[in-house]
């Protein structure tokens, strides 16, 4: 993999290895629960930071065209999505940030907003943070695969929700939503006034021959009811920059969006070099992500042969996208609560807990595979080594 540089050995200052090793000190962690990758950043993006710096100026940003035009064009390559980005897209410090703001001028406080769990545990913190009550429609787990219920839903969205919070592709559970199955979800939103949130932060990160569709680009009625939250943070690892964008074709949603985001002083004068490396990883980074896909499908290929052949008590579920194992050790027994804490205790191996990812979650591990094979094995045959020795 030419453009794929494995950095996960170098010092550097990082949540996902040094902060890890120093809170558990750990010299021989293997650290696979924090979700960035251990990959360099395409080199265009680390030029265009570079430039801002040669450049000397660090004030304020005047957003370019070229920022308006680069998503645009990005959003048609990926989805066929044609959007007028000059007068949808608005920027923010990050996703949750753009995702607060959104459900700010967008719900009220008491307001009922469904996720679909297992979902990343900051869609409950925020609702839950905001004064918001979050009803959790579980995903339905069939063969090993996940898909939304749709009879659930309808059942949560009948009862008088404001909002509907997807995940699309979905973490933990790696899969991106096909158009038949969002065009279920927009029709129950529509049959009930829901509006509809979509984190769409992973939707560069696809393994090959998966497609991606954006929930409002289904049709103008529903793209009226949704905003939609994008970032490199996740496809190009810059979640150190605190940068994302939002799309809101819906003008009047756009205006309530801004006064939110005038409101927390977001209006103006974002993150410079955010701005710069969207440009650049939607402008100049030719094939990074595929490449990088190709390595996370076949660590995901690895990690499910190998618990296949020798951790019977591991079933790795079925993805098509992010670059997570999310992985079902029911079989053993334990809490995940405990499941996580001892594996961290006793094999110095750091993953995500399911349980934090709301229904569903008990008993489940995430595994982040943004990291090089070698690490992976390593981990695989502490998992194994775990398992051994507490098969009943
Ligand atoms: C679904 C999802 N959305 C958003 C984020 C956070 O993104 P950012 O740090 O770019 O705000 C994460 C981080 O793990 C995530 O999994």
């Amino acid at each position: 993999m030419d453009g794929i540089t494995d950095i996960s050995k170098t010092v550097l200052p990082r949540m996902k290895w040094e902060y890890e090793k120093e809170r558990t000190g750990y010299d021989d962690l293997i650290s696979l629960g924090t979700a960035d990758m251990d990959f360099r950043s395409p080199q265009p993006i680390l030029d265009s930071i570079s430039e801002i710096a040669r450049n000397g100026h660090l004030g304020y940003p005047y957003i370019p065209d070229t920022f308006y035009d680069a998503i645009q064009a990005h959003l048609m390559e990926i989805s066929s999505w044609k959007v007028d980005a000059k007068k949808c897209v608005s920027v923010n410090v990050g996703i949750y940030m753009a995702a607060w703001n959104a459900l700010d001028v967008l719900t009220s406080p008491g307001d009922k907003i469904v996720i679909l769990t297992p979902v990343h545990f900051c869609f409950r913190q925020i609702i839950t943070m905001n004064g918001r009550k979050v009803i959790e429609c579980p995903l339905q787990l069939e063969n090993n695969e996940y898909h939304i219920d749709p009879e659930a839903l309808r059942a949560c969205l009948e009862s008088g929700v404001r909002m509907l919070w997807i995940c699309n592709p979905h973490n933990p559970v790696g899969r991106s939503w096909t158009a038949g199955e969002l065009e279920e979800i927009a029709d129950l939103c529509l049959k009930n006034d829901v509006l509809i949130m979509s984190d769409d932060v992973y939707c560069d990160l696809l393994f090959p021959g998966t497609g991606y569709t954006p929930i409002a680009s289904l049709s103008k009625e529903i793209s009226y009811r949704t905003v939609t939250l994008y970032s490199t943070s996740k496809s190009y690892n810059t979640t150190g920059l605190r940068f994302a964008y939002v799309v809101t074709e819906n003008p009047q949603m756009f205006e309530l969006y801004q006064d939110s985001l005038a409101k927390c002083d977001l209006n103006y004068g974002i993150n410079i070099m955010g701005i710069a490396a969207t440009v650049a990883a939607y402008t100049a980074c030719g094939t990074w992500t595929e490449q990088l896909m190709s390595l996370i499908s076949e660590n995901h290929r690895m990690v499910s042969e190998y618990c296949a052949a020798h951790i019977p008590e591991a079933d790795v579920v079925l993805a098509d996208s992010t670059y997570f194992a999310w992985i079902d050790m029911r079989r053993l027994k334990l809490e995940s609560r405990q499941l996580a804490y001892q594996l961290e205790e006793e094999e110095h191996m750091v993953v995500e807990n399911g349980e934090l990812f709301g229904k569903g979650g008990k008993g489940f591990i995430r595994v982040n595979l943004g990291t090089s094979p070698e690490y992976l094995r390593t981990g695989l045959k502490r998992l194994e080594h775990f398992c051994a020795n507490h098969r009943s």
